[in-house]
């Protein structure tokens, strides 16, 4: 069985979702920016985040899946679903929920750099500096988190409780 605790209250996510709106509100004024969801995780932060920024945006999503075994990531992230149009010239940000051994988003920046865009930049509501295993530039940092698995707020448990408005720890009992 696993017990759910809270770790992150809506209070605090929403506080640190403002302050990212209104920082990249204010980086991106006058740039045409897109806003590049990261499928299914980062569905709730873009969501919200989008809410508080206040020049105008493109939306897209991409989602993709790691091969290999569900707890070991190999960094060989395959595509389920591209982003819908072209993104020469354009800024791209991309809005995870959760940045752990880093090898996600390394692939996708790296895919998105390749089809010439003027930026590509990274945003995350969570963190887990502790995890990394690749040298990552997170440009909008959200909230750190401890190395935990957490579920609620995008993320889930084998696709579950991604609708949680808070960020709780599973623990097993
Ligand atoms: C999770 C999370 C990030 C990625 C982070 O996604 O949403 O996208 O893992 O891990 P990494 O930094 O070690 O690469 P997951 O693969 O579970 O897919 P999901 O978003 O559909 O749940
Ligand atoms: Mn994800
Ligand atoms: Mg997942």
């Amino acid at each position: 069985m696993s017990k759910l605790k809270v770790l992150i209250t809506r209070e605090e996510l929403a506080a640190k979702v403002k302050e990212l709106g209104q920082r990249i509100s204010k980086d991106y004024e006058g740039k045409e920016l897109l806003l590049v969801g990261v499928l299914k995780g980062g569905f709730m932060f873009l969501a919200d985040l989008v809410r508080e920024i206040t020049i105008d945006v493109n939306i897209d999503f991409i989602s993709c899946s790691s091969y290999g075994n569900s707890t070991v990531s190999s960094g060989i992230v395959r595509i389920l679903k591209d982003i819908d149009y072209d993104i020469t010239g354009k800024h791209v940000l991309l809005v995870e929920d959760l940045i752990d051994t880093g090898l996600t988003l390394t692939y996708l920046k790296d895919l998105f750099m390749a089809k010439h865009c003027a930026s590509v930049k990274i945003c995350t509501i969570l963190d887990k500096p502790s995890r990394r295993k690749v040298d990552l530039q997170v440009d909008y940092q959200g909230i750190i988190i401890p190395d935990k698995f957490v579920v609620g707020y995008g993320l889930d448990y084998a696709e579950k409780y991604r609708n949680l408005p808070e960020v709780y720890v599973v623990e097993e009992i």
